[in-house]
């Protein structure tokens, strides 16, 4: 047997390929950044043929990088960034617009109009999702609306929709595939996630013909073969999950009320809730967590927009630095925000909010106000977000967290773990593979062709590598108080 798993983890801002070895160790990396397409405000797009060619190519780049051939690789386990929505001609393969982002915020107007007809409870009922321009639904039928000719060719069978998971398989089967997986499914807002179908009313109500989806299955199973010519051998596809039920998989919080929260573009907070699809209460979302083997998870999440994508801001539109790194160095040079408060609201308020009105704000500027100042607020931003999901979290659960399993790249820095862990008076726990998102996918993959034999076998391959415990004696109660109220600045449509 092959003795690696190509991971091959497609994130909202770069592509990336990961080798691991049997014990779960990263071989090699490489990433490719890609274009960010800002059309209008608040509208966010991303080219799919730039998706696939920068895929592709680290793809091939890490298989040399590890002197490896492709004969080497076991298999490709697949993750992705979830909800983006592309809709591509089957015939050629060529997308029929640019993949519409999850940040963009075009259709909220629409959601607003869907709400108000009182739709709310029945697609929170059968998706587990709150009505948002997050998810897929309202993108498809935007270009469906929008793109001349598209509707009359869905319903021809003409054209195919996919999340960007389904759009790799198509390009590296050479059409042959049209596969998902539950999990991405379950982001759409037209899955049912009790029924596991596609659901003919909300298929109905959002206008998007059945023929074009893609077919749904576990997340771990051979779904097809790479085309020899693209990757120099055939190679099984046999893993996918969304990045953040990736992660969650990654984590190894396989049994109910194990938490992870992923510090990415956005942040993302999932919590195992086993087998029972529990609709959640309190503005969290239930979702589909991984299908192995017959069996279904299911999550709890808590969605933030934007995280560690504030430091790209401080980076790119502030200029406070010149790489994301020296944030904590600039952050570091007063020992508090003297009062200030940023509220990343820049595509809006998710979890537990839900405010797609909300926009970006800064709070409590005096005079002596200066970049670090507003550097570290906005890195505490991070941790205050995350503080208002775990604790919502718990009250929707039930289940007191005492442990925060942590990843992704603002992870790495030890001021802002050691800040989220006084917030939330609790363990924030970071393992030593911290590429989480990559390993969940390709341990689906490996468990699907029996590289590895079980769940239990792959358990032990997590390890911890720091454990940021709360200083003790601490009172929050004013910071959080004046973190209210910037929220509350920030949502200008709230009541
Ligand atoms: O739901 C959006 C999420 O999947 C994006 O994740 O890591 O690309 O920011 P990331």
């Amino acid at each position: 047997m092959s003795k690696y798993i190509l991971s091959l983890d497609q994130g909202t801002t770069s592509s990336r390929a990961i080798i691991f070895n049997h014990d779960g160790e990263i071989v090699a990396i490489a990433q490719k950044e890609f274009k960010q397409i800002y059309p209008q405000a608040g509208w966010v797009e991303h080219d799919p043929l730039e998706i696939w060619s920068t895929q592709l190519s680290v793809a091939t780049e890490v298989i040399v990088k590890a002197d490896l051939t492709a004969k080497d690789i076991n298999s490709i386990g697949i993750t992705n960034q979830r909800e983006t929505t592309v809709v591509w001609d089957k015939k050629t393969g060529v997308p029929i617009h640019n993949a519409i982002v999850w940040q963009d915020r075009r259709t909220s107007d629409y959601c607003d109009e869907i709400r108000s007809q009182g739709l709310a409870k029945k697609i929170q009922d059968k998706t587990g999702l709150i009505i948002d321009s997050y998810f897929s639904a309202t993108k498809v039928k935007w270009i469906l609306d929008n793109v001349e000719g598209a509707r009359a060719r869905a319903e021809a069978g003409e054209l195919a929709f996919g999340t960007i998971d389904s759009w790799l398989i198509w390009k590296l089967t050479d059409g042959r595939a049209h596969v998902t997986d539950v999990s991405n499914a379950s982001r759409t807002m037209i899955y049912n996630i009790h029924t596991l179908n596609w659901d003919k009313e909300l298929l109905e109500l959002f206008n998007i013909p059945e023929q074009m989806l893609p077919e749904v299955k576990s997340s771990s199973e051979v779904y097809a073969e790479t085309t020899g010519n693209i990757l120099a051998a055939k190679i099984p596809i046999a893993g996918i999950a969304g990045d953040q039920q990736s992660a969650l998989f990654g984590q190894m919080c396989t049994e109910p009320g194990m938490v992870k929260n992923t510090y990415g573009t956005g942040c993302f907070m999932l919590m195992n809730i086993g087998k029972d699809p529990k609709i959640a209460a309190g503005n969290l979302l239930t979702t589909i967590a991984w299908k192995i083997k017959g069996e279904v998870f299911y999550a709890l999440e808590g969605s933030i927009f934007i995280g560690g994508a504030v430091v790209q801001w401080l980076r790119d539109e502030m200029g406070f630095i010149s790489r994301s790194a020296d944030v904590e160095t600039l952050a570091e040079r007063v020992p508090d925000t003297q009062g200030v408060y940023v509220v990343p609201a820049f595509a809006g308020l998710g979890a537990p909010h839900w405010d797609q009105h909300a926009r970006g704000t800064i709070t409590g500027l005096t005079r002596g106000t200066n970049k670090s100042h507003i550097a570290r607020a906005a890195l505490e931003s991070i941790a205050y977000q995350t503080m208002d999901v775990l604790k919502t979290m718990e009250v929707v659960s039930g289940v007191n967290i005492a442990e925060l399993r942590v990843d992704g790249g603002v992870t790495a820095n030890n001021l802002l773990m050691q800040f989220q862990a006084d917030l939330l008076n609790c363990k924030v726990i970071r393992p030593e593979v911290t590429e989480v998102t990559a390993i969940g996918a390709a341990y689906l993959s490996g468990l699907a062709t029996g590289f590895w034999d079980s769940v239990d076998q792959i358990r032990s391959q997590w390890k911890v590598n720091k454990t940021f415990v709360a200083a003790e004696g601490i009172d929050n109660t004013e910071r959080i108080k004046g973190w209210n109220r910037a929220v509350k600045a920030a949502r200008v449509n709230a009541e």
